[in-house]
């Protein structure tokens, strides 16, 4: 999408409030790689899902900021929760920063920690899965939570586009590349799920368990 555009649809759509024009300002200016929190369109985009799906329990994988956390906590009812796991530790004091300030932290639980090992020690359901962490284990993730989600849960995969490099073969070392283009399979091939390919920014499956 031209630049120009971005800007059009940014603004004639909802804003994304003070708080988290604050986390992306921060993000920009102090933290190593700001582009991979969700930002204005796709945050916008989830807390919409959110609305319309009514979630009772949410989980993501990759919280990084917490920009996305609080997008979708936004939209949550009073008794549902979004859990969210994040394997670096350093970003714990940033993300609380901006959680603790959000009217919705109540219904938001981080966990610091490997998705790999926190996962199975949460012994509940989720109706919507938004995956989004370590690009070369989306399959693992995927297999993992599936026995989570009730029938009619939706999990959401970002990123499953990655720049285009999905149309070309990857270099063998290229392991982000493969990990995504062997969790496209994966999933094309499940006949437990319906699936779709959105072209949002870097794509973002939407992955419906039957
Ligand atoms: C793309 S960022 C997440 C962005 C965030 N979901 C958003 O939309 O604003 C990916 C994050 O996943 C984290 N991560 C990578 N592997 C992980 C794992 N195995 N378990 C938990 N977090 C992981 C990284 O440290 C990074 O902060």
């Amino acid at each position: 999408m031209s630049e120009a555009l971005n800007e059009y649809i940014l603004n004639h759509m909802d804003e994304e409030g003070e708080l988290l024009a604050a986390l992306n300002r921060d993000a920009n200016v102090n933290l190593l790689r700001p582009r991979m929190l969700s930002g204005h369109l796709q945050g916008r985009i989830l807390k919409m899902f959110c609305h319309m799906l009514r979630p009772k329990r949410i989980l993501e994988i990759g919280t990084y900021t917490g920009y996305a956390t609080l997008c979708m906590a936004e939209a949550l009812e009073k008794d549902a929760e979004i859990h969210t796991i994040e394997i670096n530790d350093e970003m714990e004091d940033f993300i609380m920063k901006y959680v603790s300030r959000s009217p919705y932290a109540d219904r938001i639980k981080l966990h610091i920690g490997d998705a790999l090992e926190v996962i199975p020690s949460l012994d509940m359901w989720f109706d919507l899965v938004f995956i989004d962490g370590d690009k070369r284990l989306y399959t693992q993730y995927y297999d993992i939570v599936f026995d989570k989600v009730p029938s009619g849960g939706i999990i959401l995969a970002d990123n499953t586009l990655w720049d285009g490099k999905v149309l070309t073969p990857p270099h063998r070392s290229d392991l982000q590349t493969i990990g995504i283009m062997d969790f496209n399979n994966r999933i094309k091939a499940d006949h437990r799920v319906e699936k779709v390919i959105l072209p949002l920014r870097d794509g973002l499956s939407i992955i419906r368990k039957k």
